[in-house]
């Protein structure tokens, strides 16, 4: 058999790979399941959007290969929206790369980028596709371990010289997958300043820029001055519009530095199927009528699962955005341990911290997609854990 590629043989385990098979074991098991995994809500994508993607798929020409233009229509869409929510111009042709969702173009932008000897700096804990995209790259990653004392930003300034000074890539995602981090406005343009003068590609992963509570309004990197010299920032549809499955986001930012990401997916791809661009386009147009709506109810969920876990012995902050509660262990208990008791003994789904990368180690990761009545129950089920854990500690 052919040897496999030090590439592939060097990757992670990806966490989330495992839970679809585990899960379907525990419920032929009989076992009552709340899945709080992935962050993927039960909830219903835009009508407008459904309705066009019926009309779209009935259509023969929506059927045929997207290439690296697409939908003209989803280009448009994208600019409206970056213009309405943040203010800011694109050209929708050369400043704006449709994606198979973000998730997509996150992985492949380093094969842009980074080659052999390059370093790219990578959040710990953090997304999986940035250690997967450079290792693919054949780049190299540096683990910088976001810690909570420093509100889980990255300090560039801590970071050795001589990795500085080979480094290619910064990837950034506030709000942040799993701590809920967000990041203030100054520190934002710190990291755009830092990143100019050290000749650094910024990757700002903004897929939770609409899932904000309470009057927070995530910012775009390009509101930063001078971030259109260094950054390239990628969106997403799905967390926005409950379109997970859809598979569509984008990426922009100066024709320069987006420009190559398109090229690299002229060869890897033929574009999303039309329908969901169309779709997409719709979702985009109907922005302020569905996402308050749908803020709400996910406010009501991590109000809901924030006070639950806390009466059920947990340490655990009420995240400003995000889907997510990055909750506290105590030292004693390994993340690991803790999710797999959890699932194995009461049916409960969670991510261990130490899924997301060493750094993530001494707390689990709960997303609040489903039910209050489920969020409580499995807050329940999952305080009755640490309460076995605890004894005799
Ligand atoms: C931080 C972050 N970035 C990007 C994505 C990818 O989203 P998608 O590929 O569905 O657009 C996710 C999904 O969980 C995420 O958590």
């Amino acid at each position: 058999m052919p040897r496999y590629a030090n590439r592939l043989l060097t990757l992670p385990e990806y966490p989330l790979g495992k839970f679809p098979e585990k899960k379907r074991a525990l419920i032929a098991r009989g076992v009552d399941v709340i899945d709080l995994g992935a962050g993927d809500a039960d909830l219903a994508p835009p009508p407008a959007a459904v309705e066009r993607l019926a009309a779209a798929a009935r259509n023969p020409d929506m059927s045929r290969y997207g290439f690296g233009l697409g939908l003209v229509e989803y280009r448009e869409a994208i600019a409206r929206f970056m213009s309405k929510r943040f203010g800011l111009t694109f050209d929708p042709f050369s400043e704006i790369v449709p994606l198979i969702g973000s998730k997509e173009g996150i992985s492949h932008v380093a094969l842009a980028y980074a080659e052999e000897g390059d370093v790219t700096i990578i959040p710990e804990p953090g997304y999986l596709a940035y250690v997967g995209g450079t290792q693919l790259a054949m780049g190299e990653p540096y683990r910088y371990a976001l810690r909570p004392e420093n509100g889980f930003l990255v300090d560039l300034d801590e970071i050795p010289a001589d990795v500085l000074s080979r480094t290619k890539i910064l990837y950034l995602n506030y709000p942040n997958n799993p701590t809920a981090a967000v990041a203030p406005m100054d520190y934002l343009e710190r990291v755009v300043k830092r990143c100019k003068e050290l000749d650094i590609l910024l990757v700002y992963d903004n897929a939770y820029s609409e899932m904000a509570f309470d009057g927070y309004k995530p910012p775009s990197i390009f509101e930063v001055d001078g971030a259109r010299d260094v950054a390239i920032e990628f969106h997403s549809m799905s967390k926005t519009y409950n379109m997970t499955g859809w598979r569509c986001g984008w990426a922009v930012g100066s024709k320069e530095l987006v420009g190559p990401l398109a090229k690299v997916k002229l060869f890897v791809d033929t574009g999303a199927f039309m329908a969901v661009q169309a779709a997409s386009a719709s979702a985009l147009d109907d922005w302020e009528e569905f996402v308050p709506r749908n803020i709400a109810v996910f406010k009501e969920r991590r109000d809901a699962a924030v006070s639950a876990f806390r009466d059920n012995g947990f340490d655990c902050e009420s995240p400003k955005a995000t889907m997510y509660l990055w909750i506290a262990l105590p030292e004693h208990i390994p993340s690991a341990e803790f999710a797999e008791l959890l699932m194995e003994e009461e049916g409960v789904i969670v991510l261990p911290g130490s899924s997301f990368g060493a750094g993530g180690e001494g707390f689990f990761r709960v997303s609040f997609i489903t039910s209050t009545e489920r969020l409580c129950e499995a807050a329940t089920r999952a305080g009755r854990v640490l309460a076995r854990l605890s004894v005799g500690a």
